[in-house]
């Protein structure tokens, strides 16, 4: 049998892929101990173009080794902050409105895709599957079989994808869903997902499209390739244990005691446009208005580290929360009273688990999102005896498994401070059912599911497609 070589944006540090938390990270260096592998992708870093071109540098942990390169200013403008973050990532998540196209960046990205997939030819052996992770990579594998790399090599895409129309306003949309059909397997997180593309393949391709298992195969541009649905998951009996063992920290007691009783809302999301965080401040907003009872006995706490910083569209949504949370606050605070304690910092993971063990409700309203691991991470973290109960958006992919979660459109306000309400006053006896509903849909599909049936379907696709 192959090794597994595994290719995404950013690759986890030795430490974090041998972190206890059971992450994506760990889930992933988990596959590839099992028979060896490597782990290839950007450093993280901008370096100078001499230091770049001198990549990769490798590190060696046991049979795995992490091979990573920098970027020059250029490719990180071009593909990172450019094509795959001003381009991709709005218009996958359905905000065309905040995109722009520019043609250099588009060349770039491809540019940085035949480099990086230059730089890995080397490190690959004859009976390889290779896995490439997200939209910064789609050229990848059409990159690495214009080098004679005949392997298997799959996909999965940790975001929604767009429909058709949707879809066309990127100029060079044809050429992307071209190369995606390099690969031989595609992996998409929901069944909507899925359809998306093949509508694009059937309507806009005029490929052919037969449903194949649990998926669907594919022929569309002269190639051959599957497509199947992966829902990505956590381990949740690891996470349980987690939050209970880190129950007593001093965090915790110290926020137990500063909430006086108060009930708490706890919503944790990267600061992205995507995740809906002013709608959800208005619609805790709502509650504050239309039922004055609520003042002052309930808080929200937002944690949103700032990512993307010098994409612009993350610069105002950054300024238009800090705006909105300051309007509500000075509306509704008290002298010992702050409705939103919003905190734009990074939290660690295990601290994240705990907080939400102790809150009442964990409130996740993206406007669009792929999976949203944090939805399941809080559901995980609960104390079965005293659950917290999810308010989830149902544009959340999670939202077609954690049917046991209170479903809100985060487009209506009113609907999701009408959830909140019903979340913060709901009894024991439901909060148990409907966490007991959440938990055994995790267990179902946690995420060591999710990584084998990917990498078992890669595994069984013919060579040479
Ligand atoms: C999303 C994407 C990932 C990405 C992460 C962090 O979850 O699907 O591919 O790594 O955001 O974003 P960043 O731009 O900081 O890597």
């Amino acid at each position: 049998m192959g090794r597994l070589i595994v290719v995404s944006n950013r690759v986890a540090t030795p430490s974090e892929a041998k972190a206890s938390a059971g992450g994506l990270a760990v889930a992933v260096f988990g596959a590839l101990k099992d028979g060896g592998g490597v782990w290839f992708g950007w450093s993280g870093d901008v370096v100078s173009e001499s230091v770049a071109n001198a990549g990769p540098m490798l590190v060696k942990e046991g049979a795995v080794t992490f091979a990573t390169v920098g970027l020059s200013r250029k490719d990180y403008d071009q593909y990172y902050r450019g094509f795959s973050n001003a381009t991709l990532w709005p218009i996958f998540h359905y905000r065309n409105d905040l995109a722009r196209y520019e043609r250099d960046e588009y060349t770039g990205y491809r540019r940085v895709n035949a480099w990086l997939a230059h730089k890995l030819v080397k490190l690959i052996h004859p009976d390889d599957n290779i896995w490439v992770h997200d939209y910064h990579l789609i050229p990848f594998a059409e990159a690495l079989r214009s080098e004679d790399i005949e392997n298997r090599i799959g996909f999965f895409l940790h975001i929604p994808f767009p429909s058709p129309q949707v879809l066309q306003t990127i100029p060079p949309h044809d050429e992307l869903v071209r190369s995606l059909c390099c690969y031989d397997l595609l992996g998409f997180q929901t069944q909507n997902d899925q359809q998306a593309f093949l509508d694009y393949i059937a309507r806009t391709a005029r490929g052919t499209v037969r449903a194949q298992g649990k998926g669907a195969s594919v022929e569309a541009f002269g190639r051959k390739l599957r497509t199947g649905v992966y829902r990505i998951g956590v381990f949740p009996d690891e996470i349980a244990a987690q939050a209970a063992r880190d129950e007593g920290r001093a965090e915790v007691l110290d926020l137990k005691q500063s909430l006086e009783g108060r009930k708490l809302v706890m919503s944790v999301d990267r600061l992205d446009y995507s995740k809906g965080l002013v709608e959800r401040f208005h619609a805790f907003e709502q509650l504050l208005e239309q039922v004055p009872a609520w003042r002052g006995k309930v808080t929200l706490v937002q944690i949103a580290p700032p990512t993307r910083s010098d994409v612009a569209s993350y610069k105002l949504i950054r300024e238009e929360l800090e705006r909105e949370a300051g309007r509500i606050n000075g509306r509704y605070s008290g002298l010992d009273y702050t409705p939103i304690r919003y905190l734009s910092q990074q939290y660690d993971h295990a601290k994240l688990m705990s907080l939400f063990r102790e809150s009442q409700v964990g409130y996740v309203t993206p406007l669009h999102d792929g999976m949203n691991l944090v939805a399941k991470e809080y559901v995980a973290a609960q104390n079965p005896d005293d659950p917290g109960v999810l308010v989830l958006s149902i544009f959340a992919g999670a939202a077609a498994e954690l049917t046991g979660a209170l479903l809100v459109n985060p487009h209506d306000a009113e609907g999701m401070s009408e959830a909140l309400q019903h979340a913060l006053s709901m009894p024991l006896a439901e909060r148990q059912a409907r966490y007991e509903i959440n938990m055994a849909a995790l267990r179902r599909n946690n995420l060591g599911v999710w990584r084998d049936s990917f990498l078992g379907d890669l595994g069984s696709v013919p060579k040479a497609h």
